[in-house]
């Protein structure tokens, strides 16, 4: 009979700790719901000490997003402990995430604290967080370097104070298989009162080994697995929650563990994370990389069009990418897209989101020959993260050749009021940025431009990606749009739409 494995979600809190890849409050709502859809057991939410823009996040979460447990990070003190309980308190089934590293090299260097101060001061936190929730989970940071007995002494302790989860992190990503397997054996063989918790474990990815290492101490008895989508994550990254999903459902034949993952929202999920946070996913990575399900030789081709197992071991429309089919033309109805929307794992929009989806879906099935699902979610990413606007183009014109200097006409509403200049730039894109920098009154810094093709063709949707820096507050923008030059505009003032709220979010 197959175990259930319980899904821990941590893409808002160790996923955003990826450099560059922060979100403000709407899209980490977005992201939430969104996770609630995957059918995420727990969504780790935030770290509510961490400011007062992660207290709010993590609040309104708590409240407003139901299904999953929705957990706070806080360190051991009591100080970060009311305030995460104060964050969730709102919430239908909250749980209080606490940590404390157990390894000789943090105790010395990092805490300064004794094993036997480490053990008291866990207990003693984990005591004040059962005063709040029965739902705790205690953390020993750098456990897989820790001295195991160690380990099993204040796990056995925190279980007596209260913890219901005990969490055995591979923080450095130092780990092998095999050896992080043993570990979560002994646990399970030295701890006298472990079958009081789940045993569950977070691993990091310095050494590639994450998502192996995670299935190693599943097959050892951890029933609890932290994951990110797309493995989003501090450094290196953290396991990454499509391939472990996939590994158990897909051999579920050999390891006899399953989630109850809803597969199917894999890629819609994995799009928007990298949409959001402006982390791009590499085009081999397994299960929702770009290349994941082509096959560029002829024999493998033949052999799928055959018979598809020859060649592939997952369905493609199981993890949620449809086959590249011709989607809908520029005649269809609202009713037709809305169906399309919903088929596509977007099943939760606004009747106001669905309407600017399908004004954007006519514009551009009115200049392109085909529209493809990928087109169709390009624009559904566009529409349905694009945080209140403080500056909206209204027009842009932009002129090149060899011969003559680039320029660009932009006509704006800036906080409501319209305005507009001309600039020259060194190319199109360069003059266009020019000019919305100008009206925008920014001084913000491009560190980073992309561009992609949605689809193939020369009538191809172009995808821009930008990063963009102003007082140390990085944000992405992304913009798509059959014109290139358009399409670079959108996503430059996508971002700095981004930077705007961030002002207000901090003010606040
Ligand atoms: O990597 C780690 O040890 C962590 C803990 C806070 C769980 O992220
Ligand atoms: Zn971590």
């Amino acid at each position: 009979m197959s175990e259930k494995i319980f899904v821990f979600d941590t893409t808002l809190r160790d996923g955003e700790q990826s450099p560059g890849a922060s979100m403000n409050i709407h899209e980490k709502f977005r992201l939430a719901q969104q996770l609630a859809k995957l059918n995420v057991d727990v969504i780790e939410a935030g770290f509510p000490a961490a400011s007062p823009g992660d207290f709010e996040c993590v609040k309104n979460i708590a409240e407003n997003v139901r299904g999953p447990q929705i957990a706070a990070l806080a360190r051991c003190s009591t100080k970060d402990i009311d305030t995460a309980w104060e964050a969730l308190k709102g919430g239908e089934n909250p749980r209080i995430h606490i940590f404390l590293a157990t390894s000789d090299i943090h105790m010395e260097h990092k805490l300064r604290m004794s094993r036997e101060q480490v053990l008291e001061l866990a207990v003693a936190s984990v005591r004040h967080a059962a005063r709040y929730t029965g739902n705790v989970e205690f953390s020993a940071e750098d456990a897989s370097r820790s001295d195991l007995d160690f380990v099993c002494r204040v796990f056995e302790a925190v279980i007596e104070a209260g913890a219901t989860t005990l969490n055995f992190p591979d923080t450095t990503g130092y780990s092998l298989p095999e050896e992080l397997g043993a570990q979560i054996r002994y646990l399970r063989e030295n701890i006298p009162n472990i079958d009081k918790a789940v045993i569950s474990v977070h691993c990091h990815n310095d050494l590639g080994l994450a998502v192996a290492n995670s299935l190693a101490a599943l097959n050892n008895g951890a029933r609890q697995v932290e994951c990110t989508v797309n493995g989003l994550g501090e450094r290196a990254g953290n396991t990454a929650m499509e391939e472990l999903v996939m590994i158990l459902r897909t051999r579920a034949d050999k390891i006899g563990l399953h989630t109850d993952i809803v597969t199917e929202n894999i890629y819609p999920t994995s799009r928007m994370v990298s949409t959001i946070t402006g982390m791009p996913v590499q085009p081999n990575k397994a299960i929702v990389g770009a290349n994941a399900f082509r096959h560029e030789s002829g024999i493998h081709q033949d052999g799928v069009l055959n018979e598809r197992s020859t060649y592939e071991i997952m369905n493609p429309s199981d993890v949620g990418i449809s086959t590249g089919n011709i989607i809908l033309g520029k005649h269809s109805g609202r009713h037709a897209l809305r169906d399309k929307v919903k088929e596509m794992g977007y099943t939760d929009l606004s009747e106001d989101e669905i309407n600017r989806v399908f004004e954007r879906f006519k514009a551009v099935a009115d200049l392109k020959r085909e529209m493809f699902d990928d087109d169709l979610e390009a624009i559904i990413m566009d529409e349905v993260l694009r945080v209140p606007e403080a500056f909206e183009l209204l027009h842009l014109g932009a002129m090149s050749g060899s011969r003559s200097m680039p320029t660009a006409a932009v006509r704006m509403l800036v906080h409501g009021e319209q305005k507009e200049t001309v600039a020259l730039g060194v190319g199109s894109i360069d003059a266009s940025f020019r000019a919305i920098a100008e009206l925008a009154g920014t001084s913000s810094k491009l560190l980073y431009f992309a561009v992609s093709s949605i689809t193939g063709g020369t009538d191809a949707q172009g995808e821009v990606m930008v990063r963009i820096e102003d007082q140390g507050k990085v944000v992405v923008g992304q913009g798509a749009d059959p014109d290139i030059i358009i399409a670079a505009a959108k996503a430059y003032l996508t971002g700095l739409n981004r930077l705007e709220y961030l002002k207000k979010e901090y003010k606040r």
